[in-house]
């Protein structure tokens, strides 16, 4: 999944947001070495092959997405005995790797003894990993997302230390603490500094939102693999852009076609259900509200009363051509 020595860009795992449909999305960016999936829970039993193939449909299909992207499974949970057996189950559903969550601030998730509780136990890193290790084949790859701390940022040096001592083989850090949630700003350097100290694949992650902040990222970690999340659905010229940088791809991308995009995501969609339709209906209005706020379609405004999808795309060409005319003069 990771060569250490080969620079790699990845999607970020967002629960809600880069399921399957969009994870083939993204891999038809072409950008993209591999996406790791939304977390899946481990909670007061072990889950099941049957399980993780229905949470993660591309274990039926050698692991990838139809657009061929490679996925990594994520567990979360605080068990090692358990987190172990699932992530055996989830190699016997085809996992090729596992990524273990200590990053995700959700309150209940946290209650429940998972996500970013971890970072203020750093022995217990350090337990569930070598317990996922040792309960899984030797070529299926462990890695651990960890944020910076729950309220410190220095708490990752001893996390990050836990986990590789854990036999992690590499760590994705998305700088920020549980704390901040996702608030501004991002503390890159601590995570050059984990790479510096460690001499182990880090993957840098968090707040790239342009082409400068990847440079600056790259510039203050030192990294030669990163993550991306937002920032991708933000501007979707971003991964490509970032993946000429690293030399994984050459040309520079197109300008976005918005319209084309959003109508192949409600194809991957593809729920012809009443439901379904106000389900797709969401997340394209919740894909605007990134682009709008931190990318270029800024017409979420105009879209958001939108009832149908027929309506949204038909509010979303106006804009379009109303703003590309305003270009041109
Ligand atoms: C809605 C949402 C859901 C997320 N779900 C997960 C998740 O399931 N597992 C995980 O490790 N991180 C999750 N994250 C964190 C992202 O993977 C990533 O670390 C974070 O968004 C920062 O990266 P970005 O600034 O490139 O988006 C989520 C983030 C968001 C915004």
């Amino acid at each position: 999944m990771l060569n250490p020595l080969i620079p790699a860009l990845v999607v970020a795992p967002m629960d809600g947001i880069t399921d399957a449909p969009m994870r083939t999305l993204l891999g038809e960016f072409g950008a993209f070495t591999y996406a790791v999936s939304e977390f899946v829970r481990v909670s007061s039993v072990p889950l099941s092959a049957k399980a993780f193939r229905r949470a993660v449909p591309e274990l039926l299909a050698d692991g990838r997405t139809p657009s061929g992207l490679p996925v990594q499974i994520q567990i979360l949970g605080g068990d090692p005995e358990r987190m172990a057996l699932s992530a055996f189950e989830a190699c016997a559903a085809g996992a090729s790797a596992i990524d273990l969550n200590f990053g995700c601030p959700a309150p209940i998730v946290n209650r429940h003894d998972g996500g970013a509780s971890l970072l203020r136990h750093p022995a217990r890193i350090r337990e569930i990993v070598a317990a996922v290790r040792a309960a899984v084949p030797e070529p299926v790859a462990v890695s651990a997302k960890l944020r910076l701390g729950w309220d410190t940022t220095d708490s990752i040096d001893e996390n990050a230390a836990m986990a590789a001592e854990g036999g992690a083989s590499w760590l994705t850090i998305h700088a920020r603490t549980r704390v901040q949630g996702y608030r501004p700003p991002v503390y890159w350097p601590c995570i050059g500094k984990v790479r510096a100290d460690l001499g182990l694949p880090i993957i840098a992650n968090g707040d790239i939102w342009s082409i400068e902040d990847f440079r600056r990222c790259r510039d203050e970690t030192g990294c030669i693999h990163y993550m991306l999340g937002r920032g991708a659905l933000a501007d979707p010229t971003l991964p490509k852009r970032i993946a000429v940088e690293l030399g994984i791809r050459s040309g520079e991308p197109p300008q976005t076609d918005w319209v084309k995009l959003f109508e192949r995501f409600v194809e991957l969609m593809a729920d012809d259900s009443e439901r379904g339709r106000s389900r797709t209906l969401c997340r394209l209005k919740q894909w605007l509200l990134l682009s709008h706020e931190h990318g270029e379609l800024r017409c979420f405004h105009e879209l958001k009363r939108s009832k149908t999808l027929p309506e949204f795309f038909g509010g979303l060409v106006d804009w379009v051509e109303t703003t590309s005319s305003r270009q041109a003069v």
